[in-house]
């Protein structure tokens, strides 16, 4: 009988001590140490005895041979797109998400679409629940096998029974290996077991998808090293009052990390949202004030965003402002800018500013469009619904260029939209666009071509 290790962890950042201490000096968290039981290396579960090692040598990089088929295709063009093109043979996917955000109906949907063997392990719900939620998803495949397991010992065995292509796994926090005692979701089960299934997905080259819970900070639970081991983390994100979802990359060692994936989620599950526009407009029968639409792009993809903004009277002493989906502190910097260099009188009033559809918006070409949104609710003057923006608005009130001009005035074109307002100094490509293209260079010109 081997003498039991343990070793001391800091459950908020995995940093490992050799005795206990009050507080983590990595992450200056307040008792968060843990005594953890260690276990020896060679007891991995996962051992595959048939093939013998194979020591690597060194290739050429030009000889390297890849092929196309290195790639599953998921059958689900936004998990696609994000992962670069598909699930890579032997990569380690984690995806996270707050709770009931969708990531069991996601995974699960793709396991009954994918035309290939998948395994997918719950330890959160019995086997005759997820037939449940398969039902309501409407499909079935016979290819998908449930199975309800949370040790991964016992996990491995029905791999080796099985041998699926996909494995699933639905979420690392409920998974626990023989070979260490703590409980379930702790650091050190956690950082085992995921180097159990990462040992497995390289091995074998089956892709593996984790299920990774986040904290209230929204940081993926468990060891920050979690995210350093995968290969692709991706984040699902939404708001529960709203019934779109977002696909994100965090990291992605196959792909671009900016690209973006969107859902709706519906009753009968989710469904992929091609053109985003459509949502993030929102419908309404005339023109209102306060609105003005920005073409923005979120990683390659153009997506028209609605910018609502209030400009009232403020009532006490100090005017309000506040922002959803755009940061707080730009909007300052664009009420100063309009109050020196065009002389609107925003000091004595209250500015509330909303980026329609609960997404939040880090690209600069909104800036426009949000000041034309506060001019416009200030003046009670609504802007055409045919008209458009994509500048960024600099400290001396001029508009800036943005990047990739062209592509965001093709989305408004193809959108049916039949004016685009973009900066003077943008170098655009093409000069017979069907959509107009009008050019400005100052605030103050824009406030007098729309009022
Ligand atoms: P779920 O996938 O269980 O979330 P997670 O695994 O991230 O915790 O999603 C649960 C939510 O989705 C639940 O609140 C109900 C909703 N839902 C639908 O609206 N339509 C559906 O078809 C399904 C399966 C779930
Ligand atoms: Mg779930």
């Amino acid at each position: 009988m081997p003498k039991t290790k343990t070793s001391f962890f800091c459950q908020n950042c995995g940093t490992q001590y050799a005795k206990w201490v009050g507080k983590c000096t990595a992450c200056n968290e307040w008792n968060t140490i843990v005594e953890e039981v260690l276990q020896k290396e060679e007891k991995r579960a996962w051992k595959q005895t048939s093939t013998p090692k194979k020591v690597s040598k060194p290739i050429k990089i030009n000889e390297v041979a890849i092929s196309e088929e290195d790639r599953i295709h998921t059958q689900n063009n936004e998990l696609n797109r994000v992962l670069g093109g598909g699930l890579v043979k032997g990569s380690v996917t984690l995806l996270g998400g707050e709770p009931g955000i969708g990531k069991s109906t996601l995974l699960l949907q793709v396991a009954l679409a994918i035309s290939k063997k998948v395994l997918y392990v719950s330890g959160e719900e019995s086997q005759s629940q997820i037939k449940m939620r398969a039902d309501r998803l409407d499909n079935n495949n016979p290819n998908c096998l449930v199975l309800t397991e949370t040790k991964t010992q016992n996990i491995f065995k029905s791999i080796e029974d099985e041998q699926p292509d996909v494995v699933v796994i639905d979420s690392v926090q409920t998974l626990h290996t023989d070979y260490i005692d703590a409980s379930p979701g702790s650091i050190s089960q956690i950082r085992e077991t995921s180097a159990e299934l990462i040992k497995f997905a390289k091995e074998t080259a089956t892709p593996v998808i984790l299920i990774g819970h986040i904290t209230k900070e929204g940081a993926i639970a468990g060891p920050k090293i979690l995210e350093h081991m995968v290969d692709v983390v991706l984040q699902f994100e939404g708001d529960r009052n709203h019934t779109y979802r977002i696909l994100r990359a965090q990291k992605n060692r196959f792909g671009s990390t900016a690209e973006l994936g969107i859902y709706e989620m519906q009753n009968a599950g989710l469904r992929e949202v091609e053109n985003p526009s459509e949502i993030l407009i929102s419908e309404k029968d005339e023109s209102l004030s306060g609105t003005a639409i920005g073409a923005t792009l979120e990683g390659m993809r153009p997506l028209m965003i609605e910018v609502q903004a209030l400009v009232s009277t403020a009532v006490y002493g100090t005017p309000q402002r506040s922002a959803t989906g755009y940061n707080i502190k730009r909007l300052h910097m664009i009420l100063a800018v309009l109050e020196k260099r065009a002389g609107f009188r925003l000091g004595a009033k209250d500015v509330f500013l909303n980026i329609a559809g609960g997404i939040t918006v880090d690209d600069p070409a909104i800036d426009l469009a949000v000041v034309a949104a506060i001019l416009s609710s200030n003046e009670d003057i609504a802007i055409p619904q045919d008209l458009c923006f994509a500048a960024e608005v600099g400290l001396a009130g001029e508009i800036r260029p943005v990047n990739r001009v062209d592509q965001r005035i093709l989305e408004a074109e193809k959108l049916g939209f039949s004016t685009i307002v973009v900066s003077k100094f943008n170098k655009i490509a093409k000069t017979n666009y069907k959509i107009k293209v009008v050019l400005v260079s100052k605030v103050e010109e824009v406030f007098q071509l729309l009022f």
